[in-house]
């Protein structure tokens, strides 16, 4: 691992050099992560580069997932970003999601349920049992971390709203905030950032609303204060930053696939041999790594989750 993409131990209060900010870029850059041609990875015009806390967790135990993999460090994590409604560079939405306001904040679970209920956020902590869930991140654009996330099975939230027999897909929504989010100032895309799955995909084991990583809350710039890990398909379908649960009869519309639907499937599966149209999915780069390893289907989850998709064609169901 390149000493640049390890996370130092500060205090809070320390705030990362902006010489170092500058050096980890450069490098960023030499291994081809900043910019790229790809629609999810759009240039975007530069923002002001912000000093941020480097890392908020001070010292943290190392931690790795069920195939041995170290987990990435907390600045990895939070400083390598995709969050569109902030901005397009990957290394600037540290700084701009700063201004999200995450408190108070609800989450309202409503549609074909019989107990709609609106949640406030703390009722959501303390209600469900909070775990650690170390998950791989497989983004479409071909980049991959390993994130210890803190955080409740969806389906737990779901049995007790109680859906109805008409319930057949669950559509979320990300929180919209024009004074907040300076990118959903771009008409490129449909806002709300909203996103969907199947109802046997959304109660899957695997399936969690994250609140936090490393232990410490949701930092903002991943979703704050509660975002979906749906760690076998690709890191978009992971809506951030989530305010609406709609239970729903017809697969919803999602945001990529309103603007791409031949690139941006409403599956989504993590999936090594069926390409983006644009680029191939066999391999991945780790984030931290140099070179590429192979990408697994279903992201490395399929004892978990291929008996969801028997019988479909998932090249033609992409
Ligand atoms: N959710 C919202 N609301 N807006 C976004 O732009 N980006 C998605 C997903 N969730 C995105 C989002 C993409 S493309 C990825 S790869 C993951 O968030 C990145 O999550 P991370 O920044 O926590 O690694």
């Amino acid at each position: 691992m390149n000493d640049q993409f390890k996370s130092v131990p500060v205090k809070s209060s320390e705030i990362t050099p902006y010489t170092q900010y500058l050096s980890r870029r450069d490098f960023l850059k030499a291994a081809g992560l900043v910019g790229g041609s790809a629609l999810l990875a759009a240039c975007a015009p530069k923002v002001a580069d912000a000093a941020v806390p480097e890392n908020e967790a001070g010292d943290l135990p190392q931690k790795f997932d069920e195939l041995g993999d170290p987990a990435n460090s907390f600045d990895d994590i939070t400083h390598y970003n995709n969050y569109y409604e902030f901005t397009t560079d990957k290394e600037g939405v540290a700084g701009l999601a700063q201004e999200l306001t995450v408190s108070p904040w609800t989450v309202e679970v409503y549609g074909l349920v019989k107990q709609p209920k609106t949640y406030g956020i703390e009722d959501l902590l303390s209600k469900f049992t909070q775990e650690e869930r170390i998950y791989r991140l497989r983004c479409v654009e071909a980049w991959s971390m390993v994130i210890p996330w803190t955080g409740f099975s969806l389906a737990s939230l779901l049995n007790e709203v109680e859906p109805t027999s008409a319930a057949k897909y669950v559509r979320f929504e990300t929180a919209l905030r024009r004074d907040e989010m300076p990118g959903v100032g771009s008409p490129f895309y449909p806002w709300p950032y909203n996103e969907g799955l199947r109802l046997d995909e959304a109660m899957n084991e695997l399936t969690i609303l994250a609140t936090g990583l490393y232990g410490q809350p949701m930092p903002n710039q991943n979703g704050a204060p509660i975002r979906l890990v749906v760690p076998w398909k690709y890191g978009f379908k992971s809506i951030k930053s989530i305010v609406k649960i709609e239970l729903v009869a017809e697969q919803p519309a999602t945001l990529w696939n309103s603007v791409g639907a031949n690139e941006y499937g409403f599956y989504s599966n993590v999936n090594p041999e069926r390409p983006h149209p644009r680029w191939s999915q066999a391999t991945e780069r780790r984030i931290g790594e140099f070179s590429r390893r192979p990408t697994l289907m279903f992201n490395g989850y399929a004892e978990q989750v291929a008996h969801l998709y028997d019988g479909m064609d998932l090249i033609e169901n992409y």
